[in-house]
């Protein structure tokens, strides 16, 4: 087993503790936002036609899965949270008009939202935003705040204003996972799944190694019965590392 190898399993063994960034004032405004999500379905499904789309970026669709494929520093998944959502809103908002029953509720999930941005803002020194962003978030960056009519056409999505507020909710309680922890188990769990799928699958090859190293070296010491329990020991392990 190299020495790498080794580095990056102890790395996904620490890597929960770092992660764990989130200051605790922000759970007070992230659970305002929290509670006005919570009536998304009245008011961004009921009140628009039956499969009605708004037009976003590509770079606007922002799930579980994106989070778990752009790797693990959670201050910058954060701030890119904020900014995609910040789009989103402002283009849910834009196909409402004034009288709109749903305009109200819209405008106080922004308000809220930009309550919790500055919370973010404040709550992290000013060199935290200073910094220069890793390349690839930069180009999401880049990419949204594109002139809209640079935008290739293939780069448009069509998505449900409910959608759009169902990545925002999950993404949220993703990052900000020390903020919802009992309430949204269910979330949790998959949020780290997505983030420990990586992980797993490396401790699975470790298993498996061990699995065969072992049974390789036992093989020869017994008349079965010692080294089959370890096998059936093992592989039971490996089994619940899968889950
Ligand atoms: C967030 O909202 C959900 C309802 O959508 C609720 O069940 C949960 O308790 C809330 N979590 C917190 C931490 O306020
Ligand atoms: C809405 O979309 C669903 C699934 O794409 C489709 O089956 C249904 O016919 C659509 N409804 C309307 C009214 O267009
Ligand atoms: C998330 O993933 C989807 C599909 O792979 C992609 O189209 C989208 O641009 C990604 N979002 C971000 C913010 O990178």
């Amino acid at each position: 087993m190299s020495c790498c190898s080794v580095v990056s399993a102890a790395l996904c063994v620490i890597e929960p503790v770092l992660m764990n960034l989130t200051p605790s004032s922000m759970c007070t405004p992230l659970k305002t936002l929290n509670v006005s999500l919570s009536h998304r379905r009245r008011y961004m499904k009921h009140n628009f036609p039956i499969n009605y789309t708004i037009r976003v970026h590509q770079k606007e669709v922002f799930k579980l899965s994106n989070i778990s494929r752009m790797g693990l520093d959670e201050l910058v998944l954060q701030r890119l949270w904020f900014q995609v959502n910040q789009g989103v809103l402002k283009k849910i908002i834009r196909v409402m008009p004034d009288r709109h029953p749903s305009r109200p509720y819209a405008a106080e999930l922004e308000r809220r939202f930009r309550d919790a941005e500055g919370v973010f803002v404040q709550s992290h020194p000013a060199e935290v935003f200073q910094q220069e962003l890793p390349e690839t978030i930069q180009n999401i960056w880049d990419c949204l705040t594109e002139e809209p009519d640079r935008v290739p056409q293939s780069s448009w999505r069509l998505v449900s204003p409910k959608s759009l507020l169902d990545n925002f909710c999950q993404t949220m309680y993703c990052l900000f996972s020390q903020c919802f922890t009992s309430e949204e188990e269910e979330q949790n769990r998959e949020c780290k799944e997505e983030q420990n799928r990586e992980c797993s699958h490396f401790l699975l090859l470790l298993m498996y190694f061990y699995f065969f190293a072992l049974k390789y070296l036992l093989e020869p010491l017994s008349d079965h019965g010692y080294s089959c329990r370890v096998s059936g020991l093992l592989s039971g392990r490996a089994d619940v590392w899968t889950l």
